[in-house]
């Protein structure tokens, strides 16, 4: 993998840059669609590329591991030849699901056991074995396993916690660093900053993070219920403290608006399940604003969904049919409205980055936060 810088912005520190990967150059700052079991949920591939212009997508450890599972997976020749997407891939190591399952994990310093979700059977992650399973799923950039703390969190638990991921952290670069891609094609991994909302803890842990000298860099453990501001800062002090020559993930992250805010601190690289998992429920997002179509005042609005948005869905659906599919409870409304969020969240880092190379970047940015905040 490569990262070249094209631009810094004078007047903040969003940046434009270029990521290379064996699949393929993914411009940066970019969104990357989830895609948790292997698909974008209602969203098939070529939508994924040719409307919604998108130029990687994510995959989980947890949920491929489990089904298809790992044999399928190898004897499909990897994630990419399975499901057909043919572009950059990047899998979340599971720390992130595992954690999640409350009640049915438990975290010792070996590793996580857990229940599977899809029927009770037991499972144990560690570092070394979220390495190989990555290696057999085979996304370009692969992500190391870690603690995602809840909010709020105990210092003492935010601490403990980081220094586990640390120790993790020396496992998985070990492991993979004495393995190889199972497909011909390199892989890279990237580590992921933890420390929860603590300012000593996050500095400490993005400076062992940069220390590890990988080819990117993650920002883990935030946008799970802190308030925007807190979130902010620390995604600021952390991104002042990784390397500027490599590219910044902020992980799970966020609204149209946290996603403005967090370019203009650095980051380049955001994936989220907002666009699709909120399109299943009827919120639009657009350039104007967002929408909730299942409002009565939408229901003889003829005009596209929103005609600023270059792709097809996007200017070809009205706001009424989009309605009237979604108090139907059609699929069609699920898809219309999965390609459509996914459409504006790839056009509105495009704009980020048209505007962060003309040298407008932060007027621009500042007009669009209030934009798209609105409730219409
Ligand atoms: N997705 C969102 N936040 C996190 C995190 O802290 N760790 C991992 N592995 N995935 C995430």
């Amino acid at each position: 993998m490569k990262f070249t810088l094209t631009q810094n912005d004078s007047k903040s520190k969003a940046r434009a840059g270029l990521v290379e990967t064996d699949h393929g150059t993914i411009e940066t700052p970019i969104f990357m669609p989830v895609g948790t079991a292997g698909t974008v949920k209602a969203v098939h591939q070529r939508e994924l590329d040719t409307d919604i212009q998108a130029q990687i997508i994510l995959g989980n450890t947890y949920h491929l591991y489990l089904r298809p599972g790992l044999e399928i997976l190898e004897k499909a020749g990897g994630l990419h030849k399975f499901n057909g997407w043919e572009k950059p891939i990047l899998t979340d190591s599971g720390g992130y699901q595992v954690f999640s399952l409350a009640g049915t994990r438990k975290i010792k310093e070996d590793g996580v056991m857990f229940k599977s979700h899809i029927d009770g059977s037991k499972h144990h992650f560690t570092p070394e074995n979220v390495m190989d399973i990555q290696r057999s799923i085979g996304a370009d950039i692969i992500m190391a396993f870690d603690e995602c703390t809840p909010y709020p969190c105990e210092f003492s638990y935010a601490r403990n916690s980081m220094e586990m991921t640390h120790r993790w952290l020396k496992r998985c670069i070990d492991r993979f660093d004495s393995t190889e891609g199972k497909y011909g094609y390199s892989q890279t991994l990237f580590p992921i900053v933890q420390g929860s909302v603590y300012p000593d803890l996050r500095k400490q842990s993005a400076e062992f993070i940069a220390s590890c000298d990988r080819e990117g860099n993650a920002i883990g453990g935030l946008s799970v219920g802190e308030p925007a501001e807190m979130m902010y800062e620390m995604t600021e002090q952390v991104a002042d403290i990784l390397p500027s020559d490599k590219p910044r993930y902020l992980m799970g992250v966020g609204t149209p608006a946290n996603i403005l805010e967090c370019i203009a601190l650095g980051v380049d690289m955001f994936d989220c399940v907002m666009p699709t998992r909120n399109a299943r429920n009827g919120m639009l997002f657009t350039s104007e604003g967002i929408i909730n179509i299942r409002n009565e005042k939408w229901k003889d609005d003829f005009s596209p969904i929103d005609p600023a948005i270059a792709g097809y869905v996007s200017t070809f659906y009205s706001r009424a049919y989009v309605r009237h599919l979604t108090i139907s409870k059609e699929i069609l409304a699920a898809q219309i409205a999965s390609v459509h969020n996914l459409s504006f969240y790839l056009w509105l880092v495009k704009e980020a980055r048209k505007h962060i190379i003309a040298g407008d970047f932060s007027v621009w940015k500042d007009q669009m936060v209030k934009k798209v905040s609105t409730r219409l």
